[in-house]
């Protein structure tokens, strides 16, 4: 059974082919990288141009590094929530016009809920995670902790109530005048050597403690006062490039440390209130970060939970966990018509 999955809910045009749900014969992902970069963030309609220019392509590589033709697959699977909505547009139509002309099914994929279905692409089914397992989403777009039961049956239990990991690094990379995408070069930053990461007391955000919510803008505001120092007299705030070397590193580290403690103190309540959870599963870009994989390990290891981390390539946004979980949800029944819409928001 092979599963075309498109993505396009951000910016990368992205497309797969998955054979059962879980081998990925073929994934391609354009990035848009080089094309958001002088404007240091995503520019919606830039981004929902450029998908239109790169969605056949992609779909057209995916089917010939897989070997396959159209005629060979059994379901076109789509991200189609949560994403900016110009750019979902793109992505669902090709899938909705790929679907008409071949009277495949199609399924629509929440993405939020894909990215926790990345750890178990490339996995056989004896070699699977056992459930229930604590799910945790760390992107650009998401923070957000779930209990799943199974692939297809997630229950969100907390989320970020104003940015998410991913935008605080970025936010925070830019402050430090690093080179969008930020996350990538932060993580450098904080890994060089003699970096400090308790240079800087950073807050760790203490909404609520009963809660499972996250909130990272007060971390962000730290940071900016960090880079900008005490200006005294009337003078101007420091600049970026006023920092040396060792402060720079410094704040990235301290900025690090505080994000990646703020979700392992949510994780460890999330573990208290589901003793039951088996194993854990995480996905996003931010589960690239070299100290969230390295923190991540180490609480796994003392709560006694099988860790599922994504290989990096399929940490980020990509086409494979789409068709994963999309293979997923149809073998439980679910398929859509031509008249499944675009969504801003994750269902649950
Ligand atoms: O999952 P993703 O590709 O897109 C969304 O669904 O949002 O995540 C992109 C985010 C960006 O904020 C990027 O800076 C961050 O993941 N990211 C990282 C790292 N690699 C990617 N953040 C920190 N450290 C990294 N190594
Ligand atoms: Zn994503």
């Amino acid at each position: 059974m092979l599963t075309l999955g498109i993505e396009s809910s951000c910016d990368e045009t992205a497309a797969a082919v998955i054979e059962d749900g879980w081998r990925v014969r073929s994934s391609v992902v354009a990035s848009q990288v080089d094309l958001h970069a002088e404007y240091r963030g995503v520019v919606p309609e830039l981004a929902g141009r450029e998908h239109v220019e790169k969605i056949l392509p992609v779909v057209r590589s995916a089917l010939r590094e897989a070997g396959v033709t159209i005629a060979d697959l059994g379901l076109i699977a789509v991200g189609h929530r949560p994403g900016l909505i110009g750019c979902l547009l793109v992505g669902l139509t090709a899938a909705k016009a790929l679907a008409l002309a071949t009277g495949l099914p199609l399924v629509g994929v929440d993405h939020v809920h894909a990215h926790l279905y990345a750890p178990l692409l490339e996995v056989p089914a004896p070699d699977r995670p056992a459930f229930p397992a604590l799910g945790l989403v760390v992107s650009g777009g998401h923070t957000s902790i779930y209990r799943v039961e199974a692939p297809v049956r997630v229950d969100r239990l907390g989320a970020t109530i104003d940015d998410a990991i991913g935008e605080a690094f970025d936010k925070a990379a830019t402050l430090l005048g690093l080179p969008f995408p930020g996350g990538p070069n932060l993580d450098r930053l904080a890994s060089e050597d003699g970096a400090n990461d308790r240079a800087f007391e950073f807050p760790i955000s203490r909404i609520d403690p009963r809660s499972l919510d996250f909130s990272f803008s007060g971390l962000k505001t730290a940071t900016m006062l960090a880079v900008r120092g005490d200006p005294q007299g009337g003078a101007a705030p420091r600049a970026a490039s006023e920092l040396s070397a060792s402060q720079r590193r410094d704040i990235a580290a301290s900025f690090q440390r505080a994000a990646v403690q703020a979700v392992i103190l949510k994780l460890a309540r999330a573990h208290e209130r589901h003793p039951d959870a088996r194993s854990l599963l995480v996905g996003g870009g931010v589960s690239a970060n070299s100290r969230m994989r390295s923190e991540l390990v180490s609480f796994a290891r003392t709560h006694g939970l099988d860790l599922r981390l994504p290989p990096i390539r399929f940490c980020v946004d990509n086409g494979a966990m789409i068709a994963g979980l999309g293979h997923h949800l149809h073998e439980s029944g679910l398929t859509h018509d031509l008249t499944l819409e675009p969504v801003p928001t994750t269902s649950c």
